[in-house]
Formats: structure tokens, C-alpha cells, sequence
């Protein structure tokens, strides 16, 4: 069996627009991928580990080549297991709106837990970063009240840019988008935009 591995970074549920478009898209997948399983990882619902000082302090330990042992490694249990349930997927799907330009602080929480070094990225002998996350694919669905495909808007998107920095920086470059925007911009648009967000998701799944 395979495993997507469904991060859900919207508190909306059922209200959501974002999860429009992912339902598309997992109804299409799941009659294409018989031999995939789906682990939903919703992050307004899980409590994630904090970055505390004892755990940040790990972080430098880890970065400085070194491991960890006794009280510092037990602090990072929580984080492993994490990064182990991150790693055990064969391919990503992020539902994701934006907010205040860029992610949901639960995502940027979450990215900040499993983007460690030895775990998803190491140090080469000459000082080059190796993303260690090899050969997965990512989609990105998400949803935005406003429009930012113009000329005008696109610096404005931190998201997009963002996320393709993050996950690349761990080897994921495969990655594709589907937008729904603008969603906060009348009741038809809004309608429209998701149906037409839904038909590429669809599409993209089957390919998938
Ligand atoms: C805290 C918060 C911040 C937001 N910031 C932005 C923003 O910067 N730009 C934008 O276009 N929409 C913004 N929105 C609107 C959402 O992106 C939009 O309504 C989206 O469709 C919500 O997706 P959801 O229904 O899946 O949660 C924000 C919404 C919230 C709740």
C-alpha cells in the first residue's frame, strides 16, 4: 500500500472552500489509486509539539553535526514521531488557505517541527544542502479571498513562494498548485472559482 499523506491547515471543516477542492480531488484519486491509503493529519485538531528551549537547543546540537542523547533526546520523541509520519508517505497533499499572505500559523508550526537537519536535509561534506526527502510528489491546494495572479497582486502571494522554498529545500520538487481565488469577492465568483479549481484537481488526480 501506498500513503498520501493529507495535511489539512483550515479550522473550517465542512465551511471550508479549500476543502472543496480537496474533496474533488480525493474522490477522484481514490477511484484511481486503489492501492493508496489516505493518512489526514489535520493540524487545527492535533496538538503539535512545542519548540521550546530544550528542543531548539537539540536543533543546534543536531545542526552542529552531533546527536543527541538522555533528556534532550527523549524531548525530541514527539518531533520524530512527526518526521517519521512525514517520511512514511510516498507523495504530499497540503489543503491550505491563505492567510495574511502567507500560511496558517498551524502550518508554519508544523513545518517548523519536521524541516530538521538528518531527518530532511543534511550538510554535504563541501557545505551544500542535500534535501533528503527523494522522489515524492506535493499538491498544494488552496484557497485565498483575493486575487493574485495579476502583475500587480503576485509579490503580494508569500505562499506560493514559500512553500515551493521550504519543501524544495528537502528535496520536494514536484510540486504543483491549484488555486481557488478570489474567494471574498461575491457569492458568483466565488462559485465559479472553486468549480473550476475542482475540475483541475479532478484532472490532476487522475495523473497523479
Ligand atoms: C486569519 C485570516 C487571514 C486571511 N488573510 C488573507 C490574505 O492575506 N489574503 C487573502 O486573499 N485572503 C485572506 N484570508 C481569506 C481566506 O484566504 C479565504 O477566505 C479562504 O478561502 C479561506 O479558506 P478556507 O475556507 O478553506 O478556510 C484570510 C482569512 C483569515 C481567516
Amino acid at each position: 500500500m501506498k500513503k498520501l499523506l493529507h495535511i489539512v491547515a483550515t479550522p473550517r471543516d465542512d465551511g471550508s472552500r479549500t476543502l472543496q477542492v480537496t474533496d474533488s480531488f480525493l474522490e477522484a484519486f481514490q477511484k484511481t489509486h486503489t492501492g493508496w491509503v489516505v493518512d489526514e493529519l489535520n493540524l487545527a485538531k492535533e496538538k503539535l509539539p512545542e519548540l521550546n528551549r530544550k528542543r531548539v537547543d537539540g536543533k543546534y546540537v543536531l545542526l552542529s553535526g552531533k546527536d543527541l542523547f538522555g533528556e534532550a533526546k527523549e524531548s525530541w520523541n514527539e518531533i520524530v514521531s512527526h518526521i517519521e509520519r512525514f517520511l512514511a508517505a510516498d507523495a504530499y497533499l497540503i489543503s491550505t488557505p491563505m492567510w495574511n499572505f502567507s500560511i496558517p500559523y498551524a502550518l508554519k508550526q508544523y513545518i517548523d517541527i519536521i524541516v530538521q537537519p538528518k531527518y530532511l536535509f543534511r550538510y554535504t561534506e563541501s557545505g551544500a544542502v542535500e534535501g533528503l526527502v527523494k522522489n515524492k510528489k506535493m499538491l498544494i491546494i488552496t484557497s485565498r479571498g483575493g486575487e493574485y495572479a495579476s502583475p500587480q497582486m503576485r509579490g503580494f502571494d508569500h505562499q506560493e513562494p514559500y512553500l515551493r522554498t521550504i519543501f524544495g529545500f528537502v528535496g520536494i520538487t514536484d510540486i504543483n498548485f491549484v488555486i481557488a481565488q478570489p474567494m471574498d469577492m461575491g457569492q458568483a465568483l466565488q462559485v465559479q472559482k472553486i468549480e473550476e479549481a475542482q475540475g483541475l484537481a479532478k484532472k490532476i488526480a487522475v495523473e497523479f
